[in-house]
């Protein structure tokens, strides 16, 4: 550095830090206040008021697997489908899906190509939401979207082996949410009715 420099520094080295740290505890206050302000007021959704309208693909499961929805919910109504959307969300959380799914179609990258609409925080205002499941991690795809991409059947077997539907999928498979004859059991039904619920105010 030359004497220049240096005289500078030392003579604005101190409005430098100054304005240094104002900026970012201003910057600071703003990223607080700011979703407080402006949607912290968004109402929080009840899981019984979304559940409030059963889709086809919840009534889809029990005529695909009678007796097994049978066992497991008996018939398919807002009480049995809130309860398949909770159990759902708590066996996404428990398994660790969040570690290779995120839940979050961010404004970069044409994402919205890929996966759908940009997310929007009304999104996140409900029950099944606290805590959101955004995900730091993509092995496998987005699935804030992931509602009608496919079918009952094919995340049925897809859960119990990937690669089976996905050839060469590194996901790995969850047996355990069927019986001893592969047959679905209430986890099985229940993480199917969650990821098809994902999105599905987007569409149908
Ligand atoms: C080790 C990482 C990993 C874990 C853990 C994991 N997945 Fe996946 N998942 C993937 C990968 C990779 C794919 C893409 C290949 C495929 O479809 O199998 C995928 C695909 C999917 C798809 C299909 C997405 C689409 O639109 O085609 C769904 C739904 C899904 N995963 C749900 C889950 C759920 C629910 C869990 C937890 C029970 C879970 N995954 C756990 C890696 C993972």
């Amino acid at each position: 550095m030359d004497a220049k420099t240096d005289i500078l520094i030392e003579r604005f080295g101190f409005v430098f830090i100054v304005a240094g740290v104002g900026f970012f505890i201003l910057g600071f206050i703003f990223q607080m206040l700011g979703p407080v302000l402006f949607l912290g007021n968004i109402p929080i959704r009840s899981v019984e008021e979304i559940a409030h309208e059963v889709p086809w693909q919840f009534r889809d499961l029990a005529e695909e697997y009678p007796e097994e929805f049978k066992r497991a919910f008996g018939s398919p109504t807002p009480e049995t489908y809130a309860e398949a959307l909770r159990l759902g969300r708590d066996i996404y959380i428990r398994e660790g899906c969040w570690h290779c799914h995120s839940q979050y179609v961010r404004p970069v990258a044409n994402e919205p190509l890929r996966y759908g609409p940009v997310s929007t925080a009304s999104e996140y205002q409900n029950e099944l939401q606290l805590p959101q499941l955004f995900g730091t991690r993509r092995v496998g795809p987005d699935l804030i979207r992931e509602a009608g991409v496919h079918s009952n059947d094919w995340h049925i077997a897809h859960f119990y082996d990937p690669p089976s539907v996905e050839p060469g999928s590194i996901m790995p498979g969850y047996p355990w949410f069927y019986d001893e004859d592969g047959r679905p059991k209430k986890e099985a039904l229940s993480i199917v009715t969650f990821v098809q619920w994902l999105g599905s105010w987007e569409r149908r």
